[in-house]
């Protein structure tokens, strides 16, 4: 079964490995793995607080793991509002599937359950963004209702931005 959950310690080791899948393309690298196998109880406790204590300047977001048969498949950030950036950059939901598991539905199938969390929070619409050149996110996004917007330069950022809404109402 394929379902999202908040995380969770239960699946430490699988994250671990998708982490470190991650480094090796360059993501994450200020995150030490170490660090995060010694304080696994807290990273998450952490991550779960975003949700009720957000970061001034931050809004609410909910971090989701997609899991499958106890294996950690990629991350999803369900943000809660929009801040001028996120409006930019960002948007309500973000994903990853980790290396070794692209290709193979599971960014298409994220963004849909992604989807039935925010419609579960009352969000009657969101923000996905995503950059111009990334082929595979466009295909998950218009795969999920999104309806292209504009597409802007964005300070700071190499690539356009993609900016599309997707109605749960
Ligand atoms: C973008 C990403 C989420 C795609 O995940 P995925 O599991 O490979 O996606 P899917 O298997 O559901 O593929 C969806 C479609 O995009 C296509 N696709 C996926 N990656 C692609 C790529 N690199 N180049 C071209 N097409 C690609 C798939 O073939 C599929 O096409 P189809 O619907 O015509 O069959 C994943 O590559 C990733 O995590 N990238 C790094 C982070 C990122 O870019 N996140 C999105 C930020 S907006």
């Amino acid at each position: 079964m394929l379902f999202l959950t908040e995380a969770d310690i239960r699946y430490q080791d699988t994250y671990l490995d998708g982490m470190r899948e991650f480094q090796a393309e360059g993501r994450y690298m200020d995150w030490m793995i170490e660090d995060l196998v010694a304080q696994f109880p807290r990273f998450v406790q952490n991550l779960h607080a975003r949700k009720t204590h957000p970061q001034p300047g931050n809004v609410p977001e909910t971090v989701y793991w997609l899991v499958e048969n106890e294996t950690f498949i990629g991350r999803l950030s369900l943000r809660h509002g929009l801040t001028e950036g996120l409006n930019l950059l960002g948007g309500n939901i973000g994903y990853e599937i980790r290396p070794s598991r692209r290709r193979l539905g599971y960014g298409t199938a994220i963004l849909r359950l992604g989807l039935e969390k925010a419609r579960d929070l009352g969000l009657e619409r969101v923000l996905v963004t995503c950059d111009d050149t990334n082929i595979g996110s466009i295909k998950i996004i218009e795969a999920n209702g999104g309806v292209w917007q504009n597409t802007n330069a964005v300070p700071g950022h190499s690539v356009p931005v993609r900016r599309y809404w997707i109605t749960l109402v």
